[in-house]
């Protein structure tokens, strides 16, 4: 089974506006809303290439029943830590006439020391966990150090574990081992602590990292995945797209590469289907995630050469 961890994770909702003015008032012409957060995005589109997988993370509240409703109808199973707090809910007003978008960003409740303690308890008990995936931000309440811990749990009860995280989370997970992370370049310069300005430059700094993880996929947005393992690097580039919405691009690049291991492919198909799958969810625009047949088509259009 795969399973993703959430710490925090939103109820998305999308105002259609026909033209957004400030300090007025403005009729909502359609909304929609979704199950939204990175790990949530991973179970997703897993679920979409027909991958089970349960998310678990804190949920709460009224919202949190509809949250959770809204995942099991995309069949994405849940086993979620009920927290006293609700679920944020983030707006998106999007204005009709010119394309824009204006986020507003919740911050979501604080988790109390003794939900962090029932989600660890929850993991402890995973009995049947191949994949253990953890990305996105941290809730109020929790420090980065939590990656740490989940990550060590996750190991321990024998899955491979995956990390997509940034800054202190990144850093501070790393130390527990994941099997996989993948950081974006800003996120692994900002890991290095350097300018990395070039493929080599990337792959140098992995090879730092390859003692404490085995596989590091650093995405490049339209420049594909550099993957780098011991005695191997590879960098994997998509065929030139007409993008729509980039949101939720990295998370269908780590389903993808997660696909392509439980469909046992060889690494550097992997790294296909994790590029195939990035580039299919700038397809669509908004939230969208990627297609089936959109990754299907693309995977056959990712090149791969050594590096
Ligand atoms: N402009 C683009 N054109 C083609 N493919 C893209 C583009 N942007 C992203 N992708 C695809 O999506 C993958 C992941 O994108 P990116 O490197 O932007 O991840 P990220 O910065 O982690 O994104 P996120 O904001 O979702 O966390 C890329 O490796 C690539 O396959
Ligand atoms: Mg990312």
């Amino acid at each position: 089974m795969v399973f993703t961890v959430t710490l925090n994770p939103a109820v998305d909702r999308t105002l259609f506006v026909e033209r957004l003015r400030t300090d007025s008032s403005n009729r909502v012409r359609r909304e929609a809303r979704y199950a939204g957060g990175k790990g949530i995005d991973v179970s997703r589109a897993l679920a979409s290439m027909g991958v089970p997988t349960v998310a678990l993370g804190f949920v709460g509240g009224f919202d949190g029943k509809e949250f959770e409703g809204r995942l099991l109808n995309e069949g994405v199973a849940c086993d979620f830590t009920r927290i006293s707090g609700e679920i944020r809910t983030n707006v998106i007003i999007h204005d009709e006439e010119s394309g824009h978008e204006t986020a507003l960003l919740a911050s979501g409740p604080e988790i109390q020391p003794v939900e962090l303690m029932e989600f660890i308890e929850k993991l402890e008990r995973l009995s049947d966990a191949r994949y253990l995936v953890v990305s996105g931000s941290l809730p109020r309440g929790l420090t980065p150090a939590v990656y740490r811990r989940v990550i060590q749990v996750g190991n321990d009860r024998g899955a491979r574990t995956v990390l997509d995280a940034s800054g202190e989370a990144l850093r501070l997970g790393i130390r527990a081992r994941p099997s996989v992370i993948k950081p974006n370049r800003s996120e692994l310069a900002e890991l290095a602590g350097r300018e990395l300005a070039d493929v080599a430059a990337i792959v140098g700094f992995c090879r730092e990292l390859q003692d404490q993880v085995p596989t590091v996929l650093v995405s490049l947005g339209p420049d594909g995945i550099v993957m780098v393992e011991s005695g191997r690097a590879l960098h994997a580039r998509p065929p030139k797209v007409e993008v729509k919405s980039t949101v939720g691009a990295g998370d269908c690049a780590v389903a993808g590469f997660l696909h392509g291991l439980i469909r046992d492919e060889s690494p550097a198909g992997c790294l296909r289907r994790a590029v195939a799958s990035g580039t299919a969810a700038t397809l669509n625009d908004g939230t969208g995630l990627c297609r089936p047949e959109d990754v299907a088509r693309l995977v056959e259009q990712v090149t791969v050469e050594e590096v």
